[in-house]
């Protein structure tokens, strides 16, 4: 029986470590230069491929770039998500986005999997080809970010598993820069600090 009751609790805990979850610890305090480097870092994630090929505006073209498709260019297909986002107007991103099993990334030029719906985010949320300052603005307004603070961000960035798919991609492409808990900290150090961008009158 103990040896049961053991196992009842041990067997979720098991599964959560695996889910390679991030640990959310903001500081107690943070300099407005410590929170505009954090933030120099962000801005290298939001618009590394991994995250702007979906943060696009309200044309709806996920874009295919980085170093696995050379130049910059628009999703193949003529695909676009429309204001659904998802594709429901014309081609579900779910057609060809949809596997759930183990491994399903590994081979190079598939359409990349996660186990959740694969779809554009707002346009309000559009990063591709936007500057730093641009972007710092964008994630700093309530309005444009889902009404998140930084640590609302934060835990966003943990519980969304697209965000662990851009960290180990697979396929041969490249990963996002530093790693999703550098991130996470980062985004955490710059909302203590106080939201800074670049430009910013004091
Ligand atoms: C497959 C497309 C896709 C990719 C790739 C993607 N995102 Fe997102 N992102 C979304 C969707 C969809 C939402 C809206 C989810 C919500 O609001 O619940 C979103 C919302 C966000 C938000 C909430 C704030 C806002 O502006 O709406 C942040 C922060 C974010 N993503 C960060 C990232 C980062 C960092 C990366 C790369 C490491 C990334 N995303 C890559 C689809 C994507
Ligand atoms: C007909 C199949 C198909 C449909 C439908 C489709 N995709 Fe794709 N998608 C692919 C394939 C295949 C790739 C990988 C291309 C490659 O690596 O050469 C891809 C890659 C992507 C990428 C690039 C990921 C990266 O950073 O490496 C994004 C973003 C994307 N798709 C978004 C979407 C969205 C959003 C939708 C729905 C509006 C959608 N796709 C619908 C097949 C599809």
């Amino acid at each position: 029986m103990k040896k049961l009751i053991f196992a009842l609790i041990l067997t979720p805990l098991a599964a959560f470590a695996e889910g390679e979850t991030v640990a959310i610890n903001p500081p107690v305090s943070a300099t407005t230069e410590e929170g505009l480097a954090a933030w120099g870092r962000i801005y290298e994630v939001a618009s590394h491929p991994r995250c702007s090929n979906c943060h696009v505006g309200a044309d709806g073209y996920p874009m295919w770039s980085g170093p696995s498709y050379g130049k910059t260019r628009r999703h193949g297909m003529n695909i676009n998500a429309g204001e659904s986002r998802v594709g429901a107007e014309t081609v579900p991103c779910a057609t060809c986005h949809y596997a759930r099993f183990e491994g399903a990334n590994d081979a190079p030029h598939m359409a990349p999997q996660v186990a959740m719906d694969w779809m554009l985010p707002p346009a309000e949320a559009e990063w591709f080809g936007k500057s730093s300052v641009e972007i710092c603005n964008q994630l700093r307004d309530p309005e444009r970010n889902g009404g998140r603070d930084f640590r609302a961000l934060a835990s966003h960035l943990d519980h969304d598993l697209i965000l662990h798919w851009a960290w180990t991609p697979g396929g041969g492409r490249e990963p996002a820069p530093y790693s999703l808990q550098e991130h996470v900290n980062d985004v955490l150090v710059w909302g203590v600090s106080g939201y800074p961008c670049e430009g910013d009158t004091q």
